[in-house]
């Protein structure tokens, strides 16, 4: 087999085979051919697509192109979930929990904030002695006797996507629908859980702009996740706004602990529920109007919270700060941004609310930045939201009144004040499962 005979096949519109993929990830991963020509088939790929067949056959190569992890080990169904990536997107912290709570194990491995995306990881380590390297018998000791663990990666896990991102990430072939799709399920097939939630993001906030694109992203991973025995499910969910009114390290961790305690902001505490119920659903828990009522109690009677604790003193963390969330480190400085009209917010650039969180010290520019955990923006306001001149907006959270002033420019500058309410939108746009679309 030559690697030429399969660039050509896919830059003239063929579907490659199952030796033709395998052949070309075992060849890249061993660094028996050049990244120049894996980056023509990318190209090509970007160009050209690939069948639901192609996608399924690249995600199980590179699913096993490293380490696998089995949690056959742990009883019970094992439900991990997924998020494109999102701002102020605190739903795991909240969500694990809830359904640990109810019995259903989430044995779970997060990643770090990169750019304007805030990482699970990061807003773990805000919480003082919390460990999220842990190595495997550990992480499965944990999941066994709280029902839940989130760690970060270990091991080798999908090293075929480490190398493949890295070259679409220099090619401008990173927006490739089943590119994308390979690249997500393949670690969480890697990751070894029963079943599978997936968080698809649209709007300003996320990487798929609308939602046509986002349905079909959608649609490929849950055909994926079924074709290889995993049940899945994939909602679409709203980024043109962020979700609750915290983004940033502790600050998110504070608003989760409110709404592990039923007193979270009304979007947030709802997208929780939802997410919940499906992965109950998926769990075989019981229908998903029975799923949102089960998730409902936990959150109310407090044993949802008490799971989130459980899990925190396990791995490590001050359960005294989450008890009492005054104890978190309070940053030097903080800024009131005022709104500078009369009107109701028409709109409020995500990604840009994400980027001021990081200039703030909430994120990293590059892998290798520090972060703040306790810098961020606390919105008073949101889109639809009506104000008046001079009444406060946001607070920012930051060391510095330097950083706090370039946060502000760069906000006000998105966000857009008007006489008319924009048209409403629902947080959940739409379900997808191995049935079909429903969309809202
Ligand atoms: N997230 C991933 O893990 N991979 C992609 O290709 C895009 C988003």
């Amino acid at each position: 087999m030559r690697m030429y005979d399969i660039i050509a096949k896919k830059r003239d519109g063929g579907n490659l085979s199952k030796e033709e993929i395998e052949f070309f990830t075992k060849a890249y991963i061993n660094e028996e051919i050049p990244d120049y020509q894996v980056a023509a088939l990318l190209v090509a790929i970007y160009f050209n697509g690939m069948s639901v067949e192609e996608t399924v056959n690249l995600t199980m190569c590179m699913a096993k192109s490293g380490d696998t992890v089995d949690l056959s080990s742990i009883d019970g169904i094992k439900v991990d979930k997924h998020s494109t990536g999102g701002v102020g997107d605190k739903t795991t912290l909240i969500i694990s929990p809830i359904v640990a709570a109810l019995g259903v194990k989430v044995a779970k491995m997060s990643g770090r904030g990169l750019g304007h995306t805030g990482g699970t990881i990061d807003k773990l380590e805000s919480i003082p002695g919390f460990r999220t390297s842990i190595d495997r018998n550990e992480f499965f000791s944990i999941v066994k006797e709280a029902g839940l663990s989130i760690i970060s990666q270990t091991g080798n896990l999908v090293p075929s996507d480490k190398k493949l991102y890295a070259l679409r990430d220099v090619t401008a072939t990173v927006a490739s629908i089943p590119l994308i799709a390979s690249s997500i399920m393949s670690k969480k097939i890697a990751a070894g859980s029963d079943c599978i939630l997936l968080d698809v993001k649209v709007g300003s906030g996320a990487f798929m702009k609308n939602i046509d694109e986002g349905i079909k992203l959608a649609s490929l991973m849950v055909d994926i996740g079924e074709s290889v025995g995993k049940r899945t499910i994939a909602l679409i969910t709203d980024m043109d706004r962020p979700l609750g009114k915290a983004i940033g390290n502790s600050l998110e961790v504070i608003e989760a602990c409110n709404t592990l305690k039923g007193e979270g902001p009304e979007d947030l505490t709802n997208m929780c529920i939802e997410l919940a119920a499906n992965m109950l659903y998926l769990a075989k828990f019981g229908n998903l109007e029975e799923c949102r009522i089960a998730a409902h109690r936990v959150l109310n009677d407090g044993s949802a919270f008490e799971k989130f604790k459980q899990m925190v003193k396990l791995q490590g963390g001050d359960v005294t700060v989450i008890e009492d969330n005054k104890k978190f480190d309070v940053a030097k400085v903080s800024h009131e941004v005022l709104s500078k009209d009369d009107g109701i917010i028409n709109s409020m650039n995500t990604e840009i609310c994400g980027i001021a969180s990081m200039i703030l010290g909430a994120g990293r520019e590059t892998k290798e930045s520090s972060i703040d955990y306790s810098a961020g923006i606390v919105l008073n306001k949101n889109v639809g939201d009506k104000v008046k001149k001079g009444e406060k907006i946001a607070t920012f959270y930051s060391s510095s009144i330097e950083k706090c002033l370039e946060a502000e420019k760069l906000l006000n500058m998105n966000i857009h004040i008007e006489t008319e309410a924009p048209k409403p939108v629902p947080a959940i746009l739409a379900r997808v499962t191995r049935d079909g679309v429903e969309k809202f």
